[in-house]
């Protein structure tokens, strides 16, 4: 698989915003949309106008989702379930975002089961890990779930602060990752920008960006510096 270059709108923009963001960035060319594996998280309510945008640009890139209900369809309100996406094409999910887990109070439990109400309808997760949780939350989703699973290691320091963490960290949770997962793909997140992509991408599957990728035109900076 090409690298993984995803980014994380967060509660950022509103409809005509994203939608903004979608038409500056269809410019970007068909040839890096081949070369790398690009997706966008918008928030929920903007993604079925950006899909609808990105299918009438015939750009190839795809949506995410931030978040996924831990439930099915059913009696649980306010949750986003996969069953309320079944019409909007969807291909990744981020799941147990750090901010998930501090603001929502998300356990690895939770993040366990919308893993498996992911898959259950075909949508990729992308799992979020920090250093102090990494093997509890591994060792809590199933051997067959994780094989089909995204690891992202997001530490919390990096998160929007602009002190991006050192590849030998990230090295070394690569490691740690795979000896309870195997050989999956782990990207990174966390203050990724147009100066320290290469870097990352030399080690890891990918990368998440926010922050830096809020603005269109510094993410097709970022996707067009990489070597
Ligand atoms: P950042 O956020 O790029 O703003 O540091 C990354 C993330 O939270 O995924």
């Amino acid at each position: 698989m090409n690298k993984l270059i995803i980014s994380n709108f967060k509660s950022n923009k509103s409809i005509a915003e994203t939608l903004a963001w979608i038409n500056k960035f269809n410019q970007i060319p068909d040839s890096l949309l081949a070369s790398y594996e690009v997706s966008v998280a918008p928030s929920f309510v903007s993604l079925e106008s950006a899909a609808k945008a990105i299918e009438n640009s015939g750009k190839k890139y795809s949506l995410a989702v931030q978040d996924i209900s831990p439930f099915p369809s059913g009696s649980y309100t306010g949750a986003i379930s996969v069953q309320n996406l079944l019409n909007i094409k969807i291909r990744y999910a981020i799941i147990g975002h750090s901010e998930r887990r501090k603001y929502f109070h998300e356990t690895s439990q939770d993040v366990a089961m919308k893993v498996e109400q992911s898959l259950l309808n075909g949508i990729l997760p992308i799992v979020c890990i920090d250093d102090s949780y990494l093997e509890e939350q591994l060792n809590m989703i199933s051997k067959e779930n994780l094989s089909k699973c995204i690891i992202a290691f997001e530490p919390a320091s990096a998160i929007g602060t602009g002190s991006n963490a050192d590849l030998g960290v990230v090295k070394g949770v690569i490691q740690r990752v795979r000896k309870i997962a195997g050989d999956i793909k782990v990207i990174y997140g966390g203050s990724v920008d147009d100066q320290n992509i290469n870097e990352y991408l030399l080690v890891t599957d990918g990368v998440l960006i926010s922050s830096f990728s809020l603005d269109a035109s510094n993410f097709m900076r970022a996707i067009k510096t990489i070597s």
